[in-house]
Formats: structure tokens, sequence, C-alpha cells
């Protein structure tokens, strides 16, 4: 039998998350990509053993499912450094975009390649065959406007090839990806399942399965929040915001810099900052100890304010919601604020995610249960259909 690999694949808009095979593997790339030319220049070729392919990505994409086909990309950390690099727009949508596509296909051809692969695809010199079944995702807005057929239509119909120019490691190999299947799944219904049940689709959570719940997904460029009723969601209710956290998170690195003329590399550097367990809002400027949390506390708290207030909005249409999860990786950073502001307004039941991780890889979580359940019934599917050998 050929082998067809698991991907679940969360294309956020700040960073992809993806878990592959019995979930011995996983890639997170922060959602950027520059148009390059082929021979971009680097230090020397013995560089390129020694360093991390991840942050080297520079590939060629060719697949009819693009719009613009054969372009280079530096994606990823690479593409950052990159003074073209594009980053999605809030107001885009994900299925429309050749981003999305080109961020997929990146991370399965990495994952092909990769050493933690435990499939055996079919590899002549630098080719590899790789097939894959998918589980990924779109906002419930996007997938009310039916886009999710068109978006499945266009990755199953055709083979994607990414070729690896000038990234460490992988330079001159290319990647064949085809799709055994293709499953694409709303945001906010993914989120659900993964709170309520377990890798095998069994209940872990009987007392959450029949409640009315809202999910608050906060993320890099947008906010999300999933209305859960008669273990569903409702279409209608759910709704989506461009309101994420990278902004804020932007303007305390710019206020930073100003303020106190210390340059941080990346917005993550600023997260680490606001939720490092000692040394909290502070940095070092000229050797000396300096509080920042006059900055962090004042753009946060107007971020929590906003995320509040859609939170209120939505709970008022929905009275008879039981609770509300916070997830993605701004409820991390706003955890603090959102619990104060609440109990001093309108003490709402909501609850967050201890583990930082849980909650920004909930979805890529849902998508591997939901895709690896799929492939399971397919398989003793194609089992009990076999012919019994009879001598
Ligand atoms: N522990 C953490 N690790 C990584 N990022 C974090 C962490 N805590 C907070 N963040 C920040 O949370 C933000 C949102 O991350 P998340 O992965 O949820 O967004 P996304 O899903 O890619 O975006 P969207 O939901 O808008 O499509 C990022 O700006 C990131 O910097
Ligand atoms: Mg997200």
């Amino acid at each position: 039998m050929t082998s067809s690999r698991i991907a679940a694949v969360d294309v956020g808009n700040d960073s992809l998350k993806a878990i592959f095979g019995k979930l011995e593997a996983e890639i997170n790339l922060p959602n950027v990509i520059a148009r390059d030319i082929e021979d971009r220049p680097v230090i020397g070729i013995e560089e390129l053993d020694s360093k991390n392919p991840l942050d080297g990505i520079h590939i060629r994409v060719h697949s009819p499912a693009l719009k613009e086909n054969n372009v280079i990309y530096r994606v990823g950390n690479l593409a950052t450094k990159s003074d073209n690099a594009s980053e999605l727009d809030p107001g885009s949508s994900k299925s429309e975009e050749d981003q999305t596509l080109v961020m997929l296909f990146t991370a399965l051809a990495l994952d092909a390649v990769g050493e933690n692969n435990t499939a055996e695809f079919k590899k002549s010199g630098n080719v590899v065959d790789a097939s894959y079944t998918l589980g990924t995702g779109l906002p419930l807005r996007e997938v009310k406007e039916g886009k999710d057929s068109g978006y499945r239509s266009k990755l199953m119909g055709s083979v994607h090839q990414v070729e690896f120019l000038i990234t460490p490691k992988y330079q001159g190999m290319k990647v064949n990806i085809k799709f055994e299947e293709v499953k694409v799944y709303p945001e906010g219904f993914a989120a659900y399942i993964n709170l309520v049940m377990d890798n095998h689709l069994n209940i872990i959570n009987k007392d959450l399965i029949d409640k009315r719940i809202l999910i608050q997904d906060i993320g890099g460029l947008s906010t999300d929040i999933a209305v859960i009723k008669d273990r569903n969601v409702d279409d209608d209710k759910a709704q989506g915001f461009n309101l994420g956290v990278s902004e804020s998170l932007e303007a305390i690195r710019e206020e930073i810099r100003t303020k106190h003329g210390v340059e941080m590399d990346s917005r993550r550097d600023v997260v680490e900052i606001i939720t490092r367990k000692n040394n909290r809002n502070h940095i070092m400027v000229k050797g000396s100890r300096t509080s920042v949390h006059d900055i962090t506390d004042r753009i946060l708290l107007d971020l929590a304010k906003k995320q509040y207030r859609l939170l209120r909005n939505v709970w008022q249409k929905n009275s008879q919601t039981e609770i509300c999860y916070f997830v993605g990786g701004g409820s991390i950073v706003l955890k603090d604020y959102i619990k104060t502001l609440n109990n001093n307004l309108d003490g709402f039941n909501i609850d967050f995610f201890e583990d930082e991780k849980e909650s920004i890889w909930m979805m890529a979580n849902a998508y591997y249960k939901l895709v690896a359940d799929h492939s399971r019934r397919l398989n003793k599917d194609k089992q009990d259909k076999k012919p019994v050998k009879t001598n």
C-alpha cells in the first residue's frame, strides 16, 4: 500500500503550526513570505550545512493552484529580514491567497525531506514524491461563504512542487506533493472538538459537551468568537474581528525603542518580556535593570478592554452562554488584564489555558484529531472491503 502521511496544518495569520504522522514531527513558521530572485547571496556555501534550514527557507513553488506560478520565495524567518516581506492582510480571504498555499506547501515539503519523517515516500535522486492526508481549516466566515470546497478542490486536483533553492541542508531537493484526502474544517468548531475530545475522538469532557459555550480565539491579526450550541457551531452567531495582538506588540516595541533606545529583534522578544516568570516587564538599559511596566500596562490594558467589549457584545446576544474559553497566543498575553477587567466589571464565567502551548496549538491539535480519525475510518473501510484470501 502506498503510504499517505497525516498532516494537520493551521495556517495562522501570525504563524503556521503543523503536526505530522503519528505526532512525531511538528513545524512552526512565521507566516511571512517575500518574493525573491534565484541567486540570493549567501556568505559561503559551507555555511549552509551548519545552519538551521528553518532560518533559510528559499524555494520555488510550482502548482496549478497558485495564481502566480513558479515564483521564488523566501519564507518564514528569512523573509522577515527582507524589505519586501508580505504578511497576510486582515481583510483578505485565507482561501484565496497564494500566501496561504505557499506556507502550506513549504511546511509539507519541509516535513517530507526532514529526518523526523517516518513515512516511506518514494525518492529518486533529489526528488521526493510525497502523499498526504491533510486536515486544515478556514475561518468560519469563509466556510460560511462556501469557500472551503473550492479550496479543497484546488489542493486535491493536482501535484504541487516545492524546489529548495539556497536552503541549508535541503538545497537542490524537490518535493512533489499530492493529497490523498483534504479535509477543511471551520476554525471555531475545531477548537470545540479539541476541548471535548481526545486523539481518538473519545469524549474527555462530559461536562462541557452539551453546554452553550463561546470560544474567543485571540490571534496575531484577528479575533474569532465561536458560539457552540447543541454540539455544533452556530454559523449565524459566530463573529470575526480584525483585531489581534500583533499591533499592540509592535507598539510596545516601538515605544521601548523611542523611550529607552533599546531595539528588540522581534515581537516574540516583546512577548518574552511580558510573559516570563522572572524579571517580567524589565529590560536592561546600558546595563541597568529598567522597568517598562508603564508602557506594557497601558498598551495591553487598552487591547484587553477592546477584547472585553467584543466578549460582552457576543455574550449579550447569546445570553444563555455558560462559559467562554480564551485561546490563541493573544490570550496568553492578555490573560491577567482580561481577568482583572472581568472581576471588576461583569464577572462572566471565563477560563484560560494554563499551558501556553495548548492555547497556541489548539487549532492544529484539533485538525489532527479530526483528520487522524477520518484516516483511521478510511483505512478500516479499505480493510473490510479487501477480498478474503482463500487458498
Ligand atoms: N508563548 C508564545 N509563543 C509564541 N507566540 C506567542 C506566545 N504568547 C503570545 N504569543 C503571541 O501571540 C500572537 C498570536 O499568536 P497565534 O499563533 O495565536 O496567532 P495566529 O493563529 O497565527 O493568528 P490568527 O489567529 O490571527 O490567524 C502572536 O503575535 C505571538 O507573538
Ligand atoms: Mg489562530
